[in-house]
């Protein structure tokens, strides 16, 4: 399978279960990416510089929009014991990895991995992404208003994009669309974006 088609699962590709460790914000984590989901074996870089250039987000409801296996919700949820997080993704495979692996974190209590449709009605402190760019700019840009639009007054979004992936396109049009966006840190060719409510 090739990573373009990673947002969904292929019945045809079997589904097999591959251990990833890392080291976020300190902490160790052992997980489990698995064939058909973005990143297999591996922490992706774009995930991996959102990780080195930000500190953990502060205390509240949080949420990872495009999950995968699962690495930045419950990267937040590990390191932030008051964090409840809920995940989205339209990857089957990627929900049933994310929950698993907060099963086996112990952080299942405040962690919650979901398809878009069955996501609960709620606002939310911080939206934590490495967003989907490949489903294209017109569904990535849709994707992004219907989320940003469930933040809370004084909340924010943390994304990582690659530059080469129109990063500094997606910063000015967010900021047209009303969410003024600045940039935390740039570093391997990607872009650290955050943006805010007005
Ligand atoms: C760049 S990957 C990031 C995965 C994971 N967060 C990480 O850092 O390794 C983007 C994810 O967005 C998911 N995705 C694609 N379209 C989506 C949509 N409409 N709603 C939610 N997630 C989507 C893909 O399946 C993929 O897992």
């Amino acid at each position: 399978m090739s990573d373009d088609h990673y947002f969904s699962a292929d019945p045809r590709v079997a589904f097999e279960r591959v251990p990833v460790e890392a080291t976020v914000w300190g902490r160790p984590l052992r997980l489990m990416s698995g064939s058909g989901v973005f990143a297999q074996g591996r922490v992706d870089i774009g995930t991996s510089v959102l990780f080195r250039e930000t500190d953990p987000p502060a205390p509240g409801r949080i949420l990872d929009l495009g999950c995968g296996w699962g690495v930045i919700g419950l990267a937040i949820a590990v390191a932030v014991p008051d964090a409840t997080v809920t995940a989205v993704d339209v990857n089957e495979r990627a929900v049933l990895l994310a929950n698993e692996n907060a099963a086996a974190l112990g952080v299942a209590d405040r962690y919650v991995a979901v398809t878009p449709d069955a996501a609960p009605a709620a606002s939310y402190d911080e939206i934590w992404s490495n967003p989907p760019i490949r489903i294209g700019k017109q569904a990535l840009h849709e994707l992004l208003l219907t989320w940003l639009g469930r933040l809370t007054p004084e909340g924010r979004a943390v994304m990582v994009v690659g530059k080469n992936l129109g990063g500094d396109s997606l910063q000015r049009w967010l900021g047209e669309q009303g969410y003024p966006t600045t940039r935390l840190a740039s570093a391997k060719g990607f872009r650290v974006l955050e943006s805010r409510r007005p």
